[in-house]
Formats: structure tokens, sequence, C-alpha cells
């Protein structure tokens, strides 16, 4: 179902990598809802292949860029705004990886170049690129940007490993640059705290599967599937959220904030 809500609305849309992908799922929704964007993704990302039946289904270009890369970053914000012919409404960064959980190092016996390096992909990418927005002056008024983060940023999953600081760091950046974004130019700067959801980056979890079982569980309204997610973001650029900003808001069927459930409860009692 559309609503028109993004009816002419231009964005930057970052992290599409498959048909499972939170970005993939938002793309397509953002599209529906008559919105136009350019994608991009890491260059090797691109080689894999598949963003490229995102574009074709969606009439959307691709730009590559390496999110840790200010010229790429650069260069993708003034391309996209001369294929989108100006500002830049709405953008979504939904990026993430960690080389110690990909190379199975825990918390305790981190390799500190995989922690610079994932901490600079998924946590320090997201301030490069609003700077390269701000400094551009790319956003249009009353424009919205989101980024994607996890609640291990709060509370302790150990497995999460150091994912959970990375996007602590994230969430802060949202709030820091959201006050600058929205004094100097009335854009809005939001995370969206998401449930485990089944994608390359979230599968890379050590025990995933444990670990979406048991937030399906404890949510009352059941886990937020990607679709969902994309859904809410959809609302975030849309004109109807305008003095949301600098909040991390929970998308995640309850789960935050539910203490224990009956059906964790009845498993434990067995
Ligand atoms: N899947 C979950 O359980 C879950 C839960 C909460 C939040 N999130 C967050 O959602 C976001 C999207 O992840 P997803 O779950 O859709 O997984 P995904 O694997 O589909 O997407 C991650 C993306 O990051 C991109 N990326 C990696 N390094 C990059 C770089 N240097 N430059 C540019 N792009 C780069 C990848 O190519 C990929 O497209 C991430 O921030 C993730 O942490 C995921």
């Amino acid at each position: 179902m559309s609503y028109n809500l993004l009816k002419g609305k231009k964005g930057i849309i970052f992290g599409a990598l498959d048909e499972n992908s939170i970005a993939w799922k938002t793309a397509e929704r953002i599209h529906e809802e008559g919105g136009t964007f350019v994608l991009t993704n890491a260059p090797v990302a691109m080689r894999l292949g598949q963003i490229k039946d995102l574009a074709a289904k969606t009439g959307s270009e691709i730009i590559p860029a390496d999110a840790t890369s200010e010229e790429d970053l650069d260069n993708l914000v003034a391309k996209s705004m001369e294929i989108l012919g100006g500002k830049i409404d709405f953008v979504l960064h939904a990026i993430g990886m960690s080389i110690n959980v990909r190379k199975g190092r825990s918390y305790t016996d981190e390799k500190y170049d995989f922690t610079t390096k994932g901490w600079d992909v998924s946590a320090l990418s997201f301030h490069k690129v609003l700077q390269s927005l701000y400094k551009a002056d790319a956003m249009r008024e009353w424009g919205s940007i989101v980024a994607l983060t996890y609640m291990a940023a709060q509370r302790v999953f150990p497995d999460y490993n150091d994912m959970a600081d990375n996007k602590a760091y994230l969430e802060s950046v949202a709030r820091s640059f959201g006050y600058f974004f929205g004094k100097e130019k009335n854009v809005r700067v939001n995370t969206i705290s998401q449930s485990p959801t089944p994608t390359t980056a979230g599968q890379g979890v050590k025990g995933f599967d444990g670990f979406i079982s048991y937030a399906e569980k404890m949510s009352p309204l059941g886990n937020a599937t990607a679709l969902e997610c994309a859904d809410y973001t959809v609302t975030l650029f849309s004109d109807l959220t305008r003095k949301v900003t600098m909040q991390n808001l929970f998308h995640d069927g309850g789960f935050s904030n539910t203490g224990v459930s009956q059906e964790v409860i009845e498993r434990f009692t067995e």
C-alpha cells in the first residue's frame, strides 16, 4: 500500500547488499512512496552484484563509495545532487561491519587494528557522511537523516562484541551532529534501534539464531522485520515527523522496555 508520503523527495541510500538488507527493503518502500534516490555501497560489495537489480527495479543510479573515504563521500554527494537535480531530502546510513566478529575474536581478545577499522566503517562513517553533506550544504530544509543501530549500545549482549561500542558512538554522533544540523539547516538526525533481523550483517553475530528467537519471545509485538523497519524509516523521511530529532528510536516490538515475558518465564519453570 502506498500513501505517497515521499512524493517529490530525493535521497541517498547506503547499504543495500542483497534483498535481505534493511536498506534494500527501505529503497523498495521509498520507491513505492514516490521518492527517488541514488544507491551507494562499498566498491567491493558492488562486485557481488545484486544492487544492480534493485537499481533497475527502482529506476535508480548507483554511485560506489567507501563510507570511510572522505573523497568518495564528497564525490557521492556532488554527483547525487547532479543526478537528482537539486538538494537532498533524505539519507539512510545502513552500514555495519566488525572484523573482530568476523574473525572470531571475542570482546576480551580484540585485535585493535580490527577494532579501529570496524569503528571507522560502522560508526565514524556516519560522522563523515554528515560532515560531507553539511559542508556541501547538500540537505534541503526539513530534510531527514537516519542511521540504523542496535540496543547493545545500552545493554550488554556479549556476542555483539565491539559492535556495541560502535553503536554507542553512532548514536552519540546522531545527537551531536543533530544539534548543528537542526540549528543551522532545519534538518533532523535520528537513529532507529532495530530488532535482530536476518541479514548478512545480522547473521554474522555469533549465536544469532538464539538471539533472534529470544527477542521474538521477549517482545510483546514480536520482532520488527526489515520491511517494518523500512516502513518506520519512511515515516521519519516524511513531512509528518518534522520535529523529531537527536533521538534514538526503538523499533523492536517493545523488547527494550520488557523485563521478562510469560513465554520466557514458562521456559524456565518447565
Ligand atoms: N540485522 C540486524 O539484526 C540489525 C539489527 C539492528 C541494526 N542493524 C544495522 O542495520 C544496518 C544495515 O545492516 P543489515 O542488517 O541490513 O545488513 P547488510 O549486511 O545487508 O548491510 C550492511 C551493509 O554495510 C555495507 N558496508 C560495509 N562496509 C562498508 C563500507 N566501507 N562502505 C560502505 N558500505 C559498507 C555492506 O556492503 C552492506 O551493504 C547496520 O548498521 C546494522 O548494524 C542490523
